[in-house]
């Protein structure tokens, strides 16, 4: 996605050889109009799915994935890392190591938001080791729901979270895939396409 590409050139920042910086657009700012195209973008490449539900965790996948679902027209949901107050049990949850954060967190998902009856889109903003994404997955299985597949803003694709999800048969589009962030270039898998 060429607009994506370009906000990452020209505004994000390489800050060592695996970590990209985006706070200006989509980390801690963020831009509204590339959200609403980063929307659009997801749902015209699941088209052919018959979505009922976007399923992201918080905080940085709420943005893009509200973009999808309200495009899409169903409701989001956001796996909390926290534990909630007013959610205690009835809730699905999953352990997801954090390899950036070397911890472990626990997620959570209501069982009310969650059936067996959804086909569930899990969207989220980075792709690196799989860990958050497969931990979504785990819930939607626990659900018994099916996953129409993962959407994903920046994959780091120099990092096996897509291999990792592609071995357990699931569909990942990437709107940004980066080959590499050495010597504080980005470089893309795929050209600039126009
Ligand atoms: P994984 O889920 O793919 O295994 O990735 P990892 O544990 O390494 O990611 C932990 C956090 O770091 C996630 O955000 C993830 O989105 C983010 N992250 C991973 N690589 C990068 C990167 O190169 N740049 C940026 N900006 N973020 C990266 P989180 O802790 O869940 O935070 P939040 O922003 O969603 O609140
Ligand atoms: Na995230
Ligand atoms: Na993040």
């Amino acid at each position: 996605m060429k607009q994506l590409q370009q906000a990452i050139l020209e505004r994000g920042s390489v800050l060592s050889d695996d970590v990209l910086k985006v706070d200006q657009f989509l980390n801690h700012q963020i831009d509204t109009n590339l959200m609403i195209n980063i929307g659009k973008e997801f749902v015209s490449r699941f088209q052919d799915s018959k979505i009922t539900k976007v399923l992201t965790i918080e905080s940085s996948g709420i943005a893009p994935s509200f973009m999808a679902a309200s495009e899409l027209d169903v409701p989001l949901v956001f796996a909390r890392k926290k534990k909630s107050l007013t959610v205690t049990d009835n809730i699905y949850s999953s352990g997801v190591y954090s390899y950036t954060k070397q911890e472990m967190n626990n997620i959570t998902v209501s069982k009310d938001y969650l059936s067996s009856g959804d086909n569930v889109l899990i969207i989220d903003d980075f792709l690196a080791q799989g860990n958050a994404a497969l931990g979504l997955v785990d819930v939607v299985k626990q659900a018994g729901a099916s996953v129409a597949g993962v959407g994903i803003v920046i994959e780091k694709s120099f990092q096996e979270g897509r291999e990792k999800l592609e071995e357990k048969g699931y569909r990942v589009e990437s709107l940004a895939r980066i080959q590499s962030l050495k010597g504080s270039e980005v470089t893309f898998l795929e050209e600039l396409v126009t």
